[in-house]
């Protein structure tokens, strides 16, 4: 368990005094998603929990999109990244058909109360075989995910990554179950450092470019948002993002078609020459 401040406990028992209310006031869902802290009861720095802060998950949204359409959220904790994207699209009266999975079942029993709207689902992502098939097999327009960064313990692999970084094996899955997706990623797994320097620059090296050479998805800068105004929001640890979106559909489109041509092309035909080994023998 995380050890909290006088601060931070007291408006955690705050949060879990309005959790434990029947209807819950859009003021109160704000203060609970700020100060109910991930690591009041649980070992979260094990799990790779550290939620999004309010700031990053709403500036998120701009890249997730998702409005209209059928998002799911994997990792989605207490529900911060598809809460944004729900009240985002709100106001246009296009509030997309959201989907949240969660390991946590206390992150899902709050998850519930804050975001009614949801979808959710307690289940480890790395079963998603089994729970997209309870789900009649649905197909989703976006996936979102803040995932555990690193090497944080796993229960299996993606359907092609075999790396030590969690967050490649979620976009691996991600990859099967969505069109799109919009990710927060260390800035060290990222295939470009924007957040927090100088100047855009993309890195050809790493495991973004190596997760590209393996499965062909490429992972592209979003709208352009510096998460390092957040660096020092995030509880009990300061970081540098990037948000990674990736095209699995167009990839796999793009894939198709220099697939479909180098089967047109011609089959070199060999002229015939007697084996000439043969006389060898
Ligand atoms: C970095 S936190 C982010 C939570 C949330 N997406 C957010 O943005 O605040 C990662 C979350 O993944 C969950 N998690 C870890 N392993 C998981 C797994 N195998 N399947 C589903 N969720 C998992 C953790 O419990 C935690 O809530």
């Amino acid at each position: 368990m995380a050890k909290l401040t006088k601060a931070q406990r007291k408006a955690h028992t705050e949060a879990e005094a309005i959790l434990r209310k029947d209807r819950l006031s859009e003021d109160e869902k704000d203060f609970v998603f700020q100060n109910w802290h991930e690591g009041a009861n649980h070992i979260n720095g094990a799990a790779g929990a550290f939620f999004t802060p309010w700031g990053l998950a709403a500036d998120f949204s701009i890249d997730a999109g998702g409005a209209g359409g059928r998002v799911i959220d994997l990792c989605a904790g207490i529900g911060i990244l598809s809460y944004f994207l729900h009240h985002r699209a709100k106001w246009a009266d296009n509030c997309p058909e959201l989907t949240c999975v969660e390991v946590n079942p206390r992150y899902v029993e709050v998850g519930r109360k804050l975001l009614p709207e949801a979808r959710w689902i307690c289940a480890d992502v790395f079963d998603w075989r089994d729970w997209q098939r309870e789900l009649g097999g649905q197909h989703f327009d976006v996936a979102v995910s803040n995932p555990p960064f690193g090497a944080v313990r796993r229960t299996g692999n993606g359907p092609r990554y075999r790396g030590r970084q969690f967050e490649f094996h979620v976009i691996d899955i991600a990859a099967q179950l969505a069109d799109r997706g919009a990710f927060i990623v260390p800035q060290t797994s990222a295939a470009f450092r924007y957040s927090g320097a100088q100047y855009f620059k993309r890195v050809e090296a790493g495991p973004a470019a190596e997760f590209e050479r393996l499965t062909g998805y490429r992972m592209h800068e979003g709208a352009g948002v510096d998460t390092s105004m957040y660096k020092d929001d995030w509880k009990d640890t300061s970081i540098i993002c990037e948000i990674a979106c990736y095209e699995f559909d167009q990839d796999r489109a793009r894939h198709g078609r220099v697939q479909e041509r180098l089967n047109a092309l011609p089959v070199p035909v060999l002229p015939y020459r007697p084996a000439e080994q043969l006389v060898l023998l």
